[in-house]
């Protein structure tokens, strides 16, 4: 995967007042809140005896271990042991927090060596908040960079969702791209046999970030974050402006989501998708046609960062447990 950027890997709302467990890039996470109600995220293994700590407890801002109650910090040094409770504690007893952000209603997590830039990856056109909005998260059985190639693709539409959208058409026109360093704009307009015109536009932003605009109202916004190299944490959030209601558009979103996720991404896209070989993206691995200008963009963009990347980890370094995880 690509290294040294902030990942989305959960929503605040998720962390709450207990620990939760999460896997991201082939790695076991424990997420909880600190004192101040700040997120902390940390391997979710305890240097002790190897107990998985999303079992145990947040006790007075510390993280309790559930084996034999050893109590981590936010920082993650070791702060408590029961059972010599006067002894000095071996520096080794600790664990090594993530960088972390809570913002743009989402937790991300900083991968890599590099030091964390301070801005997360954001759209200029993609509101911060979750007026007129609503979102959720789906498990898929796909690697990450394929879901993100498949997101460029709306001229499947017609086919895998005839039977919720029977009027959509199969043409695709007006295709154009635009790429500059890690963002890529793609559009078109979809035609249907009565002459309908759709306009879309797909933006990609790196690591893993996009969002799909269909019409003038709804907009799509889109992480695909690496659970391990077989499944991808997608989290979508829809917002709509039909009315100058914002609680109308709330349920217009809700609405729009909803038959997205349960009906055409879980019963029809994921059976499709599933399947998809190679199981991560590889240039001349499909052959494009011009309606595939944006994914093949971002297949292009992945490689050439994947090389850039190991052309910088030529130089040895001690693995830490992210650069080993396969994801
Ligand atoms: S395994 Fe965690 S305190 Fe012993
Ligand atoms: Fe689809």
């Amino acid at each position: 995967m690509i290294t040294d950027s902030w990942y989305a890997v959960a929503t605040p709302r998720q962390v709450r007042r207990q620990p939760l467990a999460l896997r991201r890039f082939g790695q076991d996470l424990v997420l909880w809140r600190d004192a101040t109600g700040r997120v902390v995220v940390m391997p979710d293994r305890c240097p002790h005896k190897g107990a998985r700590l999303s079992d145990g407890r947040v006790q007075d801002g510390t993280l309790a271990c559930p084996y034999h109650g050893f109590r981590f910090d936010p920082a993650g040094a070791c702060v408590a042991t029961p059972v010599q409770p006067t002894t000095r504690i071996p520096h080794a007893m600790c664990v090594h927090p993530l960088p972390s952000r809570e913002v743009h209603g989402l937790v991300w997590v900083w991968v890599g060596d590099g030091t964390p830039t301070e801005e997360v990856p954001w759209f200029d056109d993609v509101p911060t908040d979750s007026v007129g909005a609503w979102d959720g998260a789906l498990v898929y059985p796909v690697h990450y960079s394929r879901m993100i190639e498949s997101n460029f693709d709306v001229y499947h539409f017609p086919f895998v969702h005839r039977s919720i959208d029977p009027g959509m058409g199969e043409a695709v026109e007006d295709i154009a791209v635009h790429a500059e360093d890690d963002f890529i704009h793609s559009e078109g307009v979809i035609v249907n046999r009565s002459g309908r015109r759709t306009p879309y536009h797909v933006d990609f932003k790196a690591p893993n970030l996009q969002v799909l605009g269909l019409t003038r109202h709804v907009l799509g916004f889109i992480a695909c974050t690496p659970i391990d190299d077989d499944h991808t944490w997608v989290y979508a959030r829809v917002h709509t402006d039909y009315t100058r209601w914002a609680w109308v558009n709330r349920l217009l979103s809700f609405l729009i989501l909803s038959l997205d996720w349960h009906v055409a991404q879980a019963r029809q896209d994921i059976p499709v998708l599933r399947h998809l070989t190679p199981r991560q993206t590889a240039p001349g691995a499909c052959v494009w046609v011009h309606a595939d200008a944006g994914a093949a963009r971002y297949v292009q963009w992945r490689a050439r960062a994947l090389q850039a990347q190991a052309q910088r980890e030529e130089t040895p370094r001690a693995p830490t447990p992210l650069r080993q995880a396969g994801a």
